[in-house]
């Protein structure tokens, strides 16, 4: 990079003018003060010293860059106690991968892939391998990813050979003159830039046989296939330029028609990325998610000014106040009178960091937590999302008995629960 730069002299031979040289010196001292910061932050992680504000982080004060980060789902349903563990290994394998980009300065685009291939390729997850089986006994898969900067989506549907479909959606993202691709003219336009395409069977994992065996002979029940119907694994990423991806992948609903289709790969529905408001990636039962454009109805109402979702300021005492209890905060999100009963948000989180009352993620979490409680209420269905806002900040909620999901802290830390 330094080597491209002209280096700006002037004409006359000994004369350089100061005012000239000025950027290209800045450029220079920033680029030693990064090298610095890194080495220290090196040295620091690996004596395990690492403080919460490191010299990184003053770098990226100095030089106003964005705090990166990572929050990822593995679906909102009913977890069975035995599949616990596998659903937190899971969301931290895909947390590592994200944040291994992330933290080295690279993409939010890189970062939301890495992440969602480790939750398709975990079988746990209803995505890419182990899948749910349709009523032919086949994996069927859907998957976008979206680009907050632009609002350009690449999306993939009914994919049947594809052995990560967020690939291919990437592909499209960054290849295809349309945004959307299904079936057939998907898995022709993957080869076309380079995936290989698997054997249908690849995709089948033996529980999820088992499960369509017991429905193909009895009847399609939930209890045939580990307690859930269906769910969805997402990421969405904020890196330290500022660029917001959001992506989500699903195998679809259990037992469902051949050809169908879900929420998870339309845009606005299963996910939603706008750096003007924030990324979103929902989970839960697809042809509800759908009524309500549950994704984009997030992203607005993180739009919206945060100072109007504030935390009041705190009250002076008044001389001629009458009781000393406080006052209400003047939330203007409705949070809904039965809220708390439907929106499983604080039972394993009693608001412990990073998801504080009044905290960063303040607006954030009332955002989540709205678009659930709406989803509910028009739909009478079941799901949940992960967000997080345009600074980064982030926000989760559901209306299932659990959700898989995990977060990276701005100091690294990864955090995972079900
Ligand atoms: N949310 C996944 C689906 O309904 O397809």
């Amino acid at each position: 990079m330094l080597f491209q730069l002209s280096f700006p002299l002037s004409q006359e031979p000994g004369s350089v003018r100061f005012a000239t040289l000025l950027p290209w010196l800045s450029f220079v001292f920033s680029r030693l003060l990064y090298l610095g910061s890194t080495l220290a932050e090196s040295i620091l992680v690996s004596r395990s010293l690492l403080p919460s504000f490191t010299s990184l982080r003053l770098f990226d004060i100095l030089f106003a860059r964005m705090k990166p980060s990572l929050i990822v789902h593995g679906g909102a349903w009913d977890i069975p106690d035995e599949a616990v563990e596998a659903c937190h290994a899971g969301c931290r394998r895909a947390l590592e991968a994200g944040w291994a980009i992330l933290s080295r300065d690279g993409s939010a685009l890189d970062a939301v892939e890495a992440a969602i291939i480790v939750l398709e390729d975990e079988p746990v997850f209803d995505a890419g391998y182990g899948s749910h089986l349709n009523l032919d006994g086949r994996v069927e898969c859907d998957a976008i990813i979206m680009n907050g900067a632009n609002l350009r989506a690449g999306a993939a549907a009914g994919l049947q050979r594809v052995k990560n479909p967020i690939r291919l959606a990437r592909k499209i993202l960054e290849n295809c003159p349309h945004m959307m691709l299904v079936a057939d003219g998907a898995e022709r336009f993957a080869t076309k830039h380079g995936l290989d395409l698997c054997d249908p069977e690849d995709l089948i994992c033996e529980a999820e046989r088992e499960a369509w065996r017991r429905c193909s002979q009895d009847k399609h029940a939930v209890a045939h296939h580990r307690g859930h119907e269906q769910d969805t694994v997402g990421a969405v990423a904020l890196d330290r330029e500022g660029r917001l991806f959001a992506g989500t992948s699903t195998g679809g609903t259990c037992c469902k028609l051949p050809g169908r289709v879900g929420d998870s790969p339309l845009i606005g529905c299963g996910c939603y990325a706008d750096s003007e408001a924030g990324g979103v990636s929902c989970t839960g039962y697809g042809e509800a998610i759908m009524k309500v454009v549950m994704a984009k109805m997030a992203a607005d109402f993180l739009r919206v000014s945060p100072s109007q979702h504030d935390c009041p300021a705190p009250q002076k005492p008044s001389a001629s106040a009458k009781s000393s209890a406080p006052e209400k905060p003047r939330v203007s999100i409705h949070l809904g009178s039965d809220l708390e009963s439907e929106t499983h948000h604080t039972e394993h989180h009693p608001y412990g960091a990073p998801f504080e009352p009044c905290g960063p993620n303040f607006h954030a979490m009332l955002a989540a937590r709205e678009t659930v409680h709406l989803l509910a209420k028009r739909t009478h269905a079941t799901g949940g999302l992960i967000l997080l806002d345009r600074e980064g900040n982030p926000g989760f909620a559901f209306n299932t008995p659990r959700m898989a999901y995990g977060y990276v802290d701005t100091d690294g830390t990864l955090m995972t629960w079900v």
